[in-house]
């Protein structure tokens, strides 16, 4: 009982956050957008609740918010780790080796790309082209470019 009710209350929590990170930009142009990196900057992704309550505040369909969360790779709709490493897969990146990378960080971290790891401490995600395609490969930590990388780098980069 006491579970369901703490259950209820961040629910509530939560709706409360994404509704008043999303109903200041109700009537601008581009405001849904705006309004859902809004929210995934507070809750660190896009919670499934989202969907009706942008809905409602901007007056549009359900399918039309799940559209724009879903066109953009940028909105992630779980929780992600406590790192976040976006590593490129696009084709300068992978000629250098970036599907070994990929394989290093899945053996050192126990995560496939685009997941999260158990413990929640990494999420691994494609990232297709970070404009260093000249000092490839290169990969994102935490919000940080990494020219050059592998995986060892990674690995020291979320341990510091
Ligand atoms: S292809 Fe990887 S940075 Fe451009």
């Amino acid at each position: 009982m006491l579970d369901l009710d703490a259950s209820l209350g961040e629910r509530l929590g939560m709706e409360k956050i994404i509704e008043e990170a999303l109903s200041g930009h109700v009537g601008e142009t581009g405001g849904l957008i705006t309004g859902l990196r809004h929210v995934q900057e507070r809750c660190g992704f896009v919670p499934g609740e989202t969907v009706r309550i942008a809905a409602e505040l901007f007056n549009i369909s359900q399918a039309e918010v799940r559209g724009v969360i879903s066109f953009y790779a940028d909105f992630r709709d779980a929780k992600p780790g406590q790192h976040h490493v976006r590593l490129c897969v696009a084709e300068a990146c992978q000629s250098v080796g970036a599907r070994a990378i990929e394989a290093d960080l899945q053996d050192r971290f126990a995560v496939k790309m685009g997941e999260t790891d158990a413990a929640e401490f990494i999420t691994i995600e494609p990232v297709y082209c970070l404009g260093l395609c000249s000092c490839a490969p290169a990969a994102e930590v935490d919000g940080k470019l990494i020219a050059r990388v592998d995986g060892q780098r990674i690995a020291d980069e979320v341990s510091s």
